[in-house]
């Protein structure tokens, strides 16, 4: 009798057959790049922790955004430091602040870039937590306040969306009720629905300068071991009006990422974060792994995954090698 079984290997026999029946794909447009701006003069400053990611000062923007321009990257995601910071993070909400000036700059330069504008105040704040803070505890109602004071003056300067980032409760719907009380009924919200408590935002702090001075985050952002509370999260920003939702971080989430993607029907955005670039630089570094092969398979996973969109410091790379191939 003949052996009966399935010859999986007819479709891998050479690499058009493979290019043939390849179920996902990168482009460009699947990117948004994290940029990371210094308020001061002269600054372009390489974060130790992220070979190849820059602080950048006003003054080397254009030739920054030229570069992101030229890759063919079609959004760029800001993040302020400020010069100075205080308790209730008043530069993430002045007309002046570092961001505004970042967007209007880029706006009236780069008009066919998408600003994403981070909208947080951890960067901002003396005590580095994302709200309001009174004692040890982070307080939600009265960060709200001033979340919705900070995505409003981000609009005004010209983002085209707006990221929260904070995780206090109603976040979204806040901001939704200011954006639309100030005329920015159009402007889109790409909420951090579900932003876990991560060890992987370590290489950010530094490149932000944003670590908490004091606790941790984790009775705000999500615990680690929780997929159903992902769920409550998506749900609630769903109601209050988010037109995207993130997952983050990016690769110990690809289970989370699968479930927002079968149960909500907005666009899905992974947030490859920075102790994932890191770890990545590091081991290629080593010469112990490929960083081309590597990065690309990392990416390609994520959409496999179910994710539309990646915020990606490998994007510059990753759109150079694509187009190598
Ligand atoms: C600010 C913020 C963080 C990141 C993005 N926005 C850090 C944090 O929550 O502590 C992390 C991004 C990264 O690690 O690449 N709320």
């Amino acid at each position: 009798m003949e052996l009966q079984f399935s010859r999986h290997r007819r479709l891998r026999s050479s690499a058009s057959m493979r290019a043939l029946v390849r179920e996902n794909h990168l482009r460009a447009e699947d990117f948004i790049y994290p940029l990371f701006i210094y308020e001061g003069e002269n600054i372009r400053k390489e974060v130790s922790s992220m070979p190849g990611v820059f602080q950048v000062s006003m003054d080397h923007l254009h030739a920054e955004m030229e570069d992101i321009a030229a890759h063919g990257i079609k959004a760029v995601l800001l993040f302020g430091i400020p010069a100075t910071k205080d308790e209730c993070g008043g530069q993430a909400y002045h007309d002046h602040g570092i961001v505004q000036e970042a967007i209007r700059y880029i706006k009236k330069h780069f008009p066919e870039i998408l600003v994403v504008a981070d909208t947080c105040l951890c960067e901002y704040t003396s005590h580095g937590h994302c709200g309001v803070v009174e004692g040890e505890k982070v307080l939600n109602d009265e960060s709200l306040e001033l979340l919705v004071k900070t995505a409003i003056s981000q609009a005004q300067a010209g983002a085209d969306i707006i990221a929260p980032s904070n995780m206090m409760d109603g976040f979204v719907a806040a901001i939704r009720e200011g954006l639309d009380e100030a005329g920015f009924t159009e402007i889109p919200i790409m909420s951090y629905a579900v932003k876990y408590a991560s060890a992987f935002y370590g290489p950010f702090r530094e490149a932000a300068e944003g670590a908490p001075q004091f606790g941790d985050r984790k009775t705000y952002q999500m615990d680690p071991a929780n997929r159903i509370e992902a769920f409550r999260e998506a749900e609630s920003d769903v109601a209050e009006g988010a037109d995207f939702l993130i997952v983050k971080p990016g690769m110990p989430y690809l289970d989370i990422v699968r479930d927002v993607k079968n149960n909500f029907s907005l666009p899905v955005v992974i947030y490859n974060v920075s102790g994932e670039y890191s770890m990545v630089k590091a081991a290629a570094q080593n010469g112990w792994i490929d960083e081309k092969s590597t990065v690309l398979e990392m990416l390609v996973g994520m959409k496999r995954a179910g994710a539309d969109l990646i915020i990606t410091y490998h994007a510059k790379d990753a759109i150079r090698w694509l187009k190598e191939q």
